[in-house]
């Protein structure tokens, strides 16, 4: 069973640390990658951690596979968030995008540098090495997302705030580039996701409020390349998405029904390491899309079955 926003051990009884994470399935098996944010972490690292599971439910640790020891070395205060990690049919190498910042000379700010890395690996949760850091497309770049989509084609979404908007990028035939942007979409939002449902594609992303929970709102269109709708609310705007972030749509196809889970990440900015995970079946479809949990008032305990696709709610 999962139970939103309360601690999730994995088979060591720690507390998982895959924080602003997504996942993907590499032949039957889940792998959750995110932040590692571990209290006895040495300081000169950010690490991003990997969970194995084939239900969804029981993760694994499988390590710290990216170390993150300042590898753009920018100096000053630098650090890696949201890492995603696509799975390159092309070369067959596991392809690891992060956003990466830190200062720009005379600017106090964390967030200047704005910019993208990439590490790889053979093996899916191996040790990842580490690329290069850019730009993507030239644009400055923060919080990153990640789609791919039902016939394979994988792209970055990324916010880039001079422009006050966000991008869908497919990224380059071997994933060690950013290629084309398909769409951007002038709305400020950040920890963009989305999913392709019933042949219409669904994009949720958070309002700019830094760590601390919005409204967060979706738009639908046809094509990736928009027209895109409106953006609207994903959950009752005073409950703030419950107190979360986006950070993933994970579609789960299953014999009997497709369920789409929302992954946000309940932020304890003060103790990151205590930051939380609220996952919860959507309820999709024609256009709509709502977070809507069954006691009203908070998401409760569920679970899912990953064969059939089916939820069940505890009472
Ligand atoms: C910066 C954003 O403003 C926060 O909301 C959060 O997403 C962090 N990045 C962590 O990725």
């Amino acid at each position: 069973m999962i139970d939103p926003a309360k601690i999730w051990l994995d088979d060591r009884g720690q507390h998982i640390q895959a924080h602003g994470g997504a996942i993907i399935d590499v032949d039957g098996t889940y792998y959750w990658f995110g932040e590692d944010r571990s209290p006895d972490n040495d300081p000169g690292t950010c690490p991003v951690a990997c969970y194995a599971s084939k239900d969804l439910i029981n993760w694994e640790f499988r390590g710290q596979v990216f170390e993150g020891r300042n590898p753009a070395k920018i100096e000053g205060l630098w650090q890696i968030e949201r890492p995603k990690v696509f799975h390159c049919k092309a070369t067959g190498k596991f392809v690891m995008y992060m956003h990466i910042d830190g200062q720009v000379p005379g600017h106090w700010s964390r967030y200047r540098r704005a910019e993208v890395g990439i590490a790889v690996c053979d093996t899916v949760d191996g040790n990842y090495e580490w690329v290069r850091s850019f730009r993507p497309l030239g644009k400055e770049s923060r919080d990153i997302g990640q789609f791919i989509d039902d016939d394979g084609q994988a792209y970055l979404i990324f916010e880039s705030r001079p422009e006050g908007g966000f991008h869908i990028a497919r990224l380059s035939e071997n994933y060690l580039d950013v290629a084309e942007s398909v769409a951007f979409i002038k709305s400020p939002i950040e920890g963009g996701a989305i999913v392709k449902y019933d042949g219409l594609y669904y994009c949720l992303g958070s309002q700019l409020t830094g760590w601390w929970p919005n409204a967060n709102k979706y738009a639908t269109s046809e094509k990736l390349e928009g027209p895109w709708s409106e953006f609207r609310d994903l959950a009752p705007p005073e409950t703030l998405t419950y107190g979360s972030q986006s950070t993933y749509l994970l579609k789960v196809v299953g014999s009997e029904t497709t369920t789409v889970i929302y992954m946000g990440d309940v932020w304890r900015p003060y103790e990151l390491a205590d930051s939380r995970y609220l996952w919860y079946p959507l309820e999709i479809g024609g256009g709509e899309m709502a977070l809507k949990p069954d006691s009203g008032w908070a998401p409760g305990i569920w679970s899912l079955d990953v064969r059939s696709g089916d939820v069940e709610y505890d009472e």
